[in-house]
């Protein structure tokens, strides 16, 4: 486990105030979101280009989260 997820109490991150989605490797929110606007479909491919999820791991279900969301919000664009 890493240092980060002992201080927000192993949460996985998601209630970070930095507006961390990955504390181990300092990744925020917008990284996230602008990794799958340029096409990242997969916490691989968030870990491939961000690092994210590659310290103690407790973010990986967070992420996974970030793109079910940011997967549903481009289709419904598409869909309108
Ligand atoms: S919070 Fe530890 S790897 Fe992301």
């Amino acid at each position: 486990m890493c240092e980060s997820a002992h201080r927000c109490g192993g949460s996985g991150c998601g209630g970070c105030r930095e507006g961390f989605v990955c504390r181990c490797l300092k990744i925020t929110e917008d990284m996230v979101i602008e990794a799958i606007a340029a096409g990242a479909q997969t916490v691989q491919d968030l870990s491939r280009q961000l690092g994210a999820g590659d310290g103690c791991m407790a973010c990986r279900r967070h992420l996974e989260s970030f793109l079910i969301r940011h997967r549903q919000n481009s289709l419904e664009l598409v869909a309108s």
